[in-house]
């Protein structure tokens, strides 16, 4: 509480709201609220706020979402599923405001703006701008794009609009058929032909190489899947999910703390940077799959406990005050833009966070 509430004050001064992302040579970064990642922040209040029955957090919480407003309507990235899900999602869930349902759905609206019929895939990233504009995709489909359909899921429950559903369950569909190699682990961007649907590109962008396991989509993936499942009730789901937790287990340089290198296949272990977004991203959906119907339950359990229990020691957990006010240290963006390498993020700190309250949940047989 004492470490948050410091980083919502920073990010409060001069009564403007900022969305913190990371700390990096002393200074905290804040991001636009078009970023990918600027829905966490307010997830993380939100959390703090279930966590603690504070309704100060609540509060807070709120203003940090509201901010978001305009992300309804972004069309140019596949994102907001993270953007509004983390922050009005977890709003609406607690708190039932008034007006987050719309938000929600006009969100879902955008994002299937995206949705290319052909392939039968949301397009992740547009093929004609940024970085990713220089590698010569049509349809680029990354990994991450699984944590966007919880929104979709939601939206058209609140809106009775089946086609969000529908878009959900097809990109669920054709990611499962052509991001996975037959070990379970998942390539990070498929790019698909627009005219034909055909598969282009197998590649990377932000792991080590086209073939390497880059750790935090193998995160997405688990997690990902795990909610598919949630949602449908379709074994399939499930079964892919376990299966790339299972491969990501096995992995023979799986440090022992459980804490992921970057990418396992980096050519350096064990002297590559860890990335605790990962780890805390798969313990908060471990949580979640120990309450399914799965063999061995309390197995999925005590990994992602074991996750937590090296995510809150001083290796990981900041001390008070430090680290630029984030939770945990050590995660990594993107190496090969050599963009944020061994710093905190505000993912790494929302799932954590959200694992926390899971753990607390079943715990307490909530
Ligand atoms: N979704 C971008 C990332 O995982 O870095």
């Amino acid at each position: 509480e004492k470490q948050i509430g410091m980083l919502a004050d920073s990010s409060e001064t001069g009564g403007v709201i900022r969305i913190p992302s990371t700390w990096k040579n002393g200074r905290i970064d804040y991001v636009p609220v078009d970023d990918w990642v600027s829905g966490f922040f307010a997830g993380t209040l939100w959390y703090m706020y279930e966590l603690t029955g504070d309704e100060a957090w609540a509060a807070r919480a709120r203003k940090h979402t509201e901010i978001l407003d305009s992300v309804q309507y972004l069309q140019w990235h596949h994102d907001v599923g993270f953007m509004v899900y983390d922050s009005y999602g977890n709003g609406l869930r607690l708190k039932n405001i008034p007006g987050y349902e719309d938000v929600i759905v006009q969100t879902a609206k955008s994002l299937a703006t995206r949705f290319r019929p052909v392939p039968g895939v949301i397009q992740s990233w547009d093929a004609d701008r940024g970085w990713q504009g220089e590698r010569g995709w049509q349809c680029p489909v990354i990994i991450d794009n699984m944590m966007n359909l919880e929104l979709l899921f939601n939206a058209a429950i609140y809106s009775s609009d089946s086609s969000f559903y529908k878009i959900a369950v097809s990109h669920a569909d054709r990611t499962m058929e052509e991001h996975f190699r037959p070990d379970g682990s998942c390539y990070h961007v498929i790019d698909y032909s627009i005219k034909d649907g055909k598969v282009r590109h197998r590649q990377t962008a932000q792991g080590y190489a086209d073939e390497s396991i880059w750790s935090r989509g193998q995160a997405w993936a688990i997690y990902g899947y795990a909610v598919c499942y949630r949602e449908t009730k379709d074994r399939k789901y499930l079964d892919q999910a376990l299966k790339t937790f299972t491969m990501m287990k096995n992995l023979k340089n799986m440090p022992e703390d459980l804490i992921p290198y970057w990418d396992m296949s980096a050519p350096n272990i064990p002297n590559e940077p860890r990335d605790v977004s990962t780890a805390s991203c798969i313990a908060s959906a471990l949580y979640e799959i120990s309450t399914m119907d799965v063999p061995d339950a309390a197995g999925y359990k005590m990994y992602a406990d074991s996750i937590m229990v090296s995510l809150s020691s001083p290796a990981y957990r900041a001390a008070l005050g430090t680290n630029g006010n984030f939770l945990l240290m050590h995660s990594v963006g993107s190496i090969p833009h050599n963009s944020e390498i061994d710093v905190p993020l505000n993912y790494a700190d929302y799932y954590y966070l959200e694992a926390l309250k899971r753990k607390r949940d079943i715990e307490k047989g909530l």
